[in-house]
């Protein structure tokens, strides 16, 4: 199937590593020109560079923090300005901290607001008069599959993500008379470098492996195993792409089937 990408101007932020960056990676490799975000310029400069030598063309880097209330907005005009215009948008950061309910105040929970939803409003609000222009408009939010089914110790997370999807749903409602497609990604646990130290962190604690940690934390998944991320990415590239055209207003779980409601 050819996904249509050749030539699509993408911007994805979070990407320095984890799912970010390979969905950027797989962007790059089906032929989009691709901006890259993440906060640590020297780390985004050598996923820039890795990116450009592996994919053969240049791939620009954008550092700054989208939990703040003006870079958004200056992300996305740099954004534009460096690729010509934009088609394709994905929205990630890192994740709100872990923690039950009584452990945040409302400076906590006002971060996370901030952070997982308010950074995808502005992202998204400033990069529509660019996604107008084009023919092919895609925005992707990246969310997690707690939005559908919590998951403990993690009350920041589980809330304001929900916010997040509702905004997405919103959006292709609303926007989808003008041609431009909205859909979330709900991944579910994914190796990725987070993700590692997470279970290396649990190993030392517990005194066991890294595999018998990621082992206790899928026995609940009917794959029995956590995903790659390039697993992640190639869902997430085919709904950004023209080839799912017609898909739009869709909240999808990557999980492994982890989600063990029916809808
Ligand atoms: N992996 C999983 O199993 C999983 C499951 C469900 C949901 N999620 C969610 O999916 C998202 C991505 O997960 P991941 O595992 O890929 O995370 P990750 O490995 O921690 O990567 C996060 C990326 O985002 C960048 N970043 C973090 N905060 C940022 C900010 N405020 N502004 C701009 N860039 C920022 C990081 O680079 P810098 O440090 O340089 O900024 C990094 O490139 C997270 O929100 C996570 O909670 C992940």
């Amino acid at each position: 199937m050819d996904l249509q990408l050749t030539g699509k101007r993408a911007l994805v932020t979070g990407a320095s590593r984890g799912l970010g960056y390979a969905t950027a990676r797989t962007l790059a490799l089906e032929g989009c020109q691709v901006a890259i975000n993440s906060r640590s310029q020297a780390n985004l400069s050598a996923a820039a560079e890795k990116l450009s030598q592996e994919c053969g063309r240049p791939v620009t880097g954008l550092p700054g923090d989208i939990g703040l209330p003006d870079v958004p907005a200056a992300l996305i005009q740099q954004a534009v300005q460096a690729l010509g215009g934009l088609d394709l948008l994905v929205t990630n950061a890192g994740g709100p901290p872990a923690g039950k309910f009584e452990a945040f105040d409302d400076a906590a929970w006002q971060q996370a607001v901030e952070l997982s939803l308010l950074s995808h409003v502005r992202l998204i609000r400033a990069a529509l008069p660019a996604l107008r222009q084009s023919p092919a408009a895609s925005v992707l939010t990246i969310t997690s599959y707690s939005v559908k089914q919590p998951i403990a110790n993690l009350v920041l997370s589980n809330s304001v993500r929900a916010a997040t999807v509702g905004l997405t749903k919103s959006l292709a409602l609303e926007l989808g008379a003008e041609g431009i497609r909205f859909n979330s990604i709900l991944p579910g646990w994914t190796e990725t470098e987070r993700v590692y130290d997470l279970m290396s962190q649990r190993a030392r604690a517990n005194h066991t492996s890294v595999e018998e940690e990621i082992a206790k934390q899928t026995q609940d998944s009917p794959l029995g195993r956590m995903a790659q991320p390039q697993e992640f990415a190639n869902a997430a590239v085919f709904l950004l792409s023209p080839a799912a055209s017609y898909i739009t207003g869709v909240m999808l779980t990557v999980d492994g089937g982890m989600y063990k409601g029916t809808l």
